[in-house]
């Protein structure tokens, strides 16, 4: 396994199911990355000794997905300087508005560049951090100009059913 560019964490094992979409894009853009489970609330110490970690290895930016009080992303953001991506889970209850407002509502000075909730926002944390990893890669940078190339394609090949 080559060292990890992106280091993707999340709040609980139920929050899997959808920041799989940004492991997704990575692995299909052939990005090394990491992926764990650390709480900001249950587990903060380790959540400080993981972003070191990390950091030592030399990734390049953090992807974070939480939900309900949704601070993972902040406290990351907090205690890096690195780029944090951070994706509101779906809840519950709330539908994920509490998770995005949490998750967004970040004090001037420490930013975290908040995505949608769900599906969609892990696949676009996955897919932003391929575009900041292609400033500085060439191939990296033709393949995503080849993903977006082929998803245009299948836009203008769409047809309607008839009524
Ligand atoms: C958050 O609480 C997690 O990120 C998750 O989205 C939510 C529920 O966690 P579990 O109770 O399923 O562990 O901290």
């Amino acid at each position: 396994m080559s060292r990890p560019l992106v280091a993707i964490v999340m709040g609980s094992t139920s929050d899997w199911e959808i920041m799989q979409q940004a492991a997704q894009q990575l692995q299909d853009f052939g990005v090394a990355y990491d992926a764990r489970v650390i709480s900001a609330h249950r587990s903060p110490d380790l959540l400080f000794d993981y972003i070191n970690d990390m950091t030592a290895q030399g990734v390049r930016c953090f992807i974070a997905g939480a939900g309900g009080a949704a601070h993972l992303a902040g406290v990351i953001a907090g205690k890096t300087t690195l780029p944090v991506l951070g994706v509101p889970m779906p809840s519950k209850y709330l539908q994920g508005m509490d998770s995005l407002l949490s998750t967004v509502q970040m004090p001037k000075g420490i930013p975290v560049a908040t995505f949608t909730i769900g599906e969609a926002g892990a696949a676009n944390a996955g897919l932003f951090a391929v575009a900041m990893l292609s400033l500085n890669d060439a191939d990296l940078a033709q393949r995503l100009q080849s993903f977006r190339k082929k998803q245009a394609e299948t836009v203008k090949a769409t047809t309607l059913p008839a009524l």
